[in-house]
Parts: C-alpha cells; sequence; structure tokens
C-alpha cells in the first residue's frame, strides 16, 4: 500500500520529506546520488585551489578564493541533505576514502595553466548548472532545496570562468593557444560528467521513474552542448570535436563519440589525478579531526 501512495505523491509532484515513507531502493538511491554529488563537490575544490596563490592579479585571486569556498558549502549543503536520509558524515566520507563512494570522473584531471581555471568554470560549472537546474526539480524535498541556493552560485561560478577565457582568447597568441589548449582537454572530460548513454545508464531508469532525475543524460548532455557551442564560436576558441556540427533537422548540435574507455577507466581510478585526489583528501581529513573533536566536545558541554 506505502509503495501506491509514494508513488502517487511523486506522480503529483508532491515532494517526498525525511519523515515520509519511502521504499528502501528510492532512500538508498538518493544516498548514492546525492553522497558522490557532496563528494564530487569537495574534491572539485583541488583542481582549482591549486591556482589561488598563483592567480595572475588579487581580483582574479579574490573571485577564485570566493568560488572554491562556495563548493565547500555546497558539499556541506549536500552531505547535509544526504544525512536526513539516515546516513552519518562519518560514514560518507568513510565510503569516499575506501573508494565505495564515487566522485565526478572530471576532478581526476590536472589543471596545468591558468586558462584551465576558466575552462573550469566555464564548462564544468557549466555542465553542473545544467545539471543542477533540472535537479532544483528532484522529488526529495532536502535535495530540491539545496539546488535551488546552489544553482544561484554555480551562475556566478561559470561566468568567472568565461570571462576568463574570453579575456585570454582576446588576448596575445600564446594567451590563445593557452586557452584553446584549456579547451582540448576539458571538453570531452567535460560533457562525460553526464554519465553514460541512457542505454547505458543502470540507475536512470528508477531515476526517472521516482523523479530523483527530471531529464535523462543524453538529454542534458545535448542541452549543455548546444548552449556551449555558440559560447566558444564567440570567443574564437575551436571546439575539439570534427564531427560537431548543427542539425538544423534536430534543431541540436550533432557531436562525435565520446571515447567511454577512457571515461570508465577515470571513474575506476586510473585516471591522471584519482590517486592524488585521494590521498588530498585523506590528509585534510586527518588534520582537521581536532577541529571535529573540539567542536563536539563543545556541543557535548553546551547540552549538558
Ligand atoms: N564521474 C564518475 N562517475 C560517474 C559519472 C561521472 N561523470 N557519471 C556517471 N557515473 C557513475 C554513476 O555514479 C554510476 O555509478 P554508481 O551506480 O556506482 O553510482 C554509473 O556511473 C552509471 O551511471 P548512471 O547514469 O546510471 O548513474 P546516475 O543515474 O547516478 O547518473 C549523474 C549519473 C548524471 C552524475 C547523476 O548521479 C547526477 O546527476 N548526480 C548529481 C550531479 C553530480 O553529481 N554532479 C557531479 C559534479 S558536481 C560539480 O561539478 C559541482 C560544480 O560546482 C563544480
Amino acid at each position: 500500500m506505502s509503495e501506491i501512495i509514494f508513488q502517487e505523491r511523486i506522480e503529483a509532484e508532491k515532494k517526498i520529506e525525511p519523515k515520509n515513507w519511502m521504499p528502501e531502493k528510492y532512500r538508498k538511491h538518493l544516498i548514492r546520488q546525492i553522497s558522490q554529488h557532496a563528494h564530487s563537490e569537495i574534491i572539485g575544490m583541488q583542481p582549482e585551489g591549486e591556482w589561488i596563490t598563483r592567480a595572475p592579479s588579487l581580483r582574479a585571486k579574490m573571485i577564485l578564493l570566493a568560488k572554491v569556498q562556495d563548493e565547500a558549502g555546497h558539499g556541506l549543503y549536500l552531505y547535509s541533505a544526504c544525512e536526513t536520509l539516515g546516513i552519518s558524515r562519518e560514514e560518507l566520507v568513510n565510503q569516499l576514502h575506501n573508494q565505495e563512494a564515487k566522485y565526478s570522473s572530471i576532478f581526476n584531471y590536472p589543471t596545468l595553466s591558468w586558462a584551465d581555471v576558466g575552462a573550469i568554470g566555464w564548462l564544468v560549472d557549466g555542465a553542473a548548472i545544467v545539471n543542477q537546474v533540472s535537479l532544483q526539480r528532484t522529488s526529495y524535498g532536502p535535495y530540491s532545496r539545496g539546488m535551488v541556493k546552489i544553482c544561484k552560485e554555480e551562475s556566478f561560478h561559470q561566468r568567472q570562468g568565461y570571462e576568463i577565457m574570453t579575456e585570454m582568447a582576446r588576448g596575445t597568441k600564446e594567451q590563445k593557444e593557452m586557452a584553446q589548449d584549456a579547451l582540448n582537454r576539458f571538453w570531452w572530460p567535460s560533457i562525460m560528467m553526464f554519465g553514460p548513454h541512457d542505454s547505458d545508464s543502470p540507475n536512470s531508469g528508477n531515476a526517472m521513474k521516482w523523479k530523483i532525475k527530471r531529464q535523462t543524460n543524453d538529454e542534458l548532455r545535448q542541452s549543455f552542448i548546444d548552449k556551449t557551442v555558440p559560447q566558444a564560436e564567440i570567443i574564437g576558441l575551436k571546439i575539439p570535436d570534427p564531427d560537431l556540427k548543427w542539425n538544423e533537422e534536430r534543431g541540436h548540435y550533432d557531436f562525435g563519440e565520446i571515447d567511454w574507455d577512457e571515461f570508465w577507466n577515470v571513474v575506476n581510478g586510473n585516471g591522471p589525478c584519482n590517486d592524488q585526489r585521494l590521498k588530498h583528501h585523506k590528509k585534510a581529513h586527518d588534520e582537521g579531526r581536532w577541529v571535529r573533536d573540539a567542536a563536539k566536545a563543545y556541543a557535548k558541554k553546551i547540552s549538558n
């Protein structure tokens, strides 16, 4: 009976709240997706964080600092939403550390130049916006509300990245080459962020049935490509896909086949930076233990 009432609630576009009955599979699906989303936000701080000390101006440094701090906040929002499903922060972090849980493969690529910081803001946060705007309508209340706040900040992230790429693309010959090189390295990993093709996505069936996802991986990927290609053209950069072509009949861009071997290779731990990202997170987590212990001791003291 509860399953029927639950699905009727979903169909009626009523949010599922922590106190509502939910199928165990729905709860587990959400913990998997929200926790990996949160892990992605936190690990995603590393590639850009490495450039805070090397930003080319005080203004650029301030903007990047604000952006990286935002990502930490996004992670905390999402961990908090995940905890409403009855799992502790400690367990979530353990799942990341023992590689039971994933994070977005895009963050396993190195940031080799300042233009990479621009490419991440423009493309990675641009892709995240497409995905997260859609997720604002997800059926689970705490996740949906967290997305609304996060999307507002994500737009600033995308604009600051596109501004960097615009300045460099219109700068000296070397700067334009640096921007094009960053686009060449980040384009395909960015469109992989939307996950495998719908036909190869084991989680999408339930995700769509339970309205956790409101659009499919391929729909969101296509939307991102359609939005981004004109942005590259405006600043005179070339998308590294010889098969990219506007299809008047479809009203979308046709694009080349994604290298799914590379995708799964990186997802399965063999990307350029997988080890470094996890080692850094574990070190920072260990170094922060005293803060967590002090906060717990204080919370205990004031609750007595
Ligand atoms: N990187 C790593 N793993 C990925 C992936 C990627 N880019 N895309 C898919 N996968 C994994 C899935 O997690 C799943 O593995 P699992 O069952 O062990 O969890 C497997 O590949 C099959 O993929 P599915 O399509 O079946 O999985 P989902 O239905 O969960 O769809 C998703 C994948 C589209 C990423 C979906 O989980 C989602 O929308 N998540 C929320 C958004 C998110 O996590 N974004 C990550 C980036 S956050 C970010 O960029 C923040 C910005 O501020 C920088």
